[in-house]
């Protein structure tokens, strides 16, 4: 299934069962006190907080979307199989739920059927996990118990604590609640072979998390201390990329349909093996596609906040090109495919493509110049020594 196919079956699943499609948000948040759109939520904080009416702005309580999100947390972690700056989330949401609300129950019986009846996952490979509580907030028995009516066996529901699955707020304060993870067993070939080895496990991928459902219940004070919401709300999200590797039977995104035409033109323009140097390859990936969406959306790069993400993204993927011997002026046409790939998702994207372009093409060359004025500098220090 082509990762188009995957992003308008879930919008439509979720449309035909009452959910209005939302647009995606900007990368760049509202709200000042976050550099940038880390989760699906982000837009809809207000109305899950109980300050917004959404059907007041949307028309339904019930919201489905496909956001742009990026994360700089894990950028070390960039080049593995899993991280990437720039990715999509897939969610849907229940907000400001009355006795029309589906909350635990419906978000769970949907998960199940969106993942199962329509993409044909094969349930015996999903290992759940629930809250185990912490904090004076309280074990999540009744997701558990909504699971096992579901038919998924005691054996494969594990309770994990607030670092796992107890998700939000986005800034300090906020909306949060216990989450509840669907996570996909990949195989024992895959695993450690540990004892206790499972979801989250420290010494191999065998799990991969696919789907968050997070019950927001609480909101999280200056104080940091957890409130009872006035309302219950469902928040969840999908990782686009990770599902859409599991679906086209891929280790990793970069080898899905999504990245499949910058792999190639950076071995075409390199002449290197992507599967010799899989890290550069997929640095290179990442940073060309993260760094078109954020010249897209009117950032430019500086030494300040969301310019200095973008400076410090573009000048790593010029640092990752050398290592592969590319040259000055590569990066340009990477992007160009990603336009291509997006477009039609994210029109801005066609529109800015001058923009994009020109922006790259100034940072390069500034690199560029700090580069040869740092070798000048260091050859005259060799030439004093000697
Ligand atoms: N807010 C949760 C997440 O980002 C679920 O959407 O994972």
């Amino acid at each position: 299934m082509v990762s188009e196919e995957l992003r308008q079956k879930f919008l439509k699943f979720f449309e035909q069962r009452g959910h209005k499609i939302v647009a995606s948000s900007s990368l760049l948040p509202a709200d000042p006190s976050v550099l940038f759109t880390t989760a699906g939520m982000q837009q809809f904080s207000l109305y899950l907080s109980g300050k917004k009416d959404p059907i007041a702005d949307f028309g339904s309580r019930h919201l489905v979307s496909c956001q742009k999100c990026f994360r700089t947390g894990d950028i070390e972690e960039i080049g593995d199989d899993t991280h990437h700056t720039f990715f999509e989330m897939l969610g849907n949401w229940s907000i400001g739920e009355d006795d029309k609300g589906y909350f635990k129950e419906g978000a769970i019986k949907y998960a199940l059927e969106f993942l199962v009846d329509e993409l044909k996952m094969d349930k015996s490979r999903f290992t759940i996990t629930i809250f185990k509580g912490e904090n004076n907030i309280a074990k999540d028995d009744e997701a558990a118990q909504i699971w096992l009516k579901n038919g998924i066996p005691a054996e494969r529901i594990k309770e994990f604590g607030k670092e796992d699955n107890f998700w939000g707020p986005v800034s300090a304060v906020g909306p949060c609640g216990p989450s509840s993870e669907i996570h996909y067993d990949r195989g024992e070939e895959f695993g450690c072979g540990n004892e206790g080895c499972g979801p989250s496990c420290e010494f191999c991928k065998r799990f991969v998390e696919i789907w968050n459902l997070v019950f927001m219940q609480y909101y999280k004070n200056e104080k940091g201390e957890y409130e009872l919401l006035p309302q219950t709300n469902i928040d969840t999200g999908i990782g686009f990329e990770r599902l859409a590797a599991l679906l086209q039977g891929k280790k990793s995104a970069y080898e899905t349909d999504i990245f499949l035409a910058i792999i190639e033109k950076i071995e075409q323009t390199s002449g290197k093996n992507y599967e010799q140097n899989k890290k550069i390859f997929r640095i290179i990936a990442d940073h060309a596609r993260s760094s078109a969406f954020l010249l897209s959306e009117g950032v430019k790069p500086s030494n300040l906040g969301q310019g200095y993400i973008l400076r410090r993204i573009l000048r790593r993927v010029m640092r990752y090109g050398k290592l592969i011997d590319l040259k000055t002026g590569f990066l340009v046409p990477l992007m160009d495919l990603v336009i291509d790939k997006y477009e039609s998702v994210y029109p801005p994207l066609k529109e800015n493509k001058s923009i994009i372009k020109a922006g790259a093409e100034e940072e390069e060359q500034k690199f560029e110049k700090t580069l040869r004025s740092g070798l000048k500098k260091i050859e005259e220090m060799i030439e004093l020594k000697h």
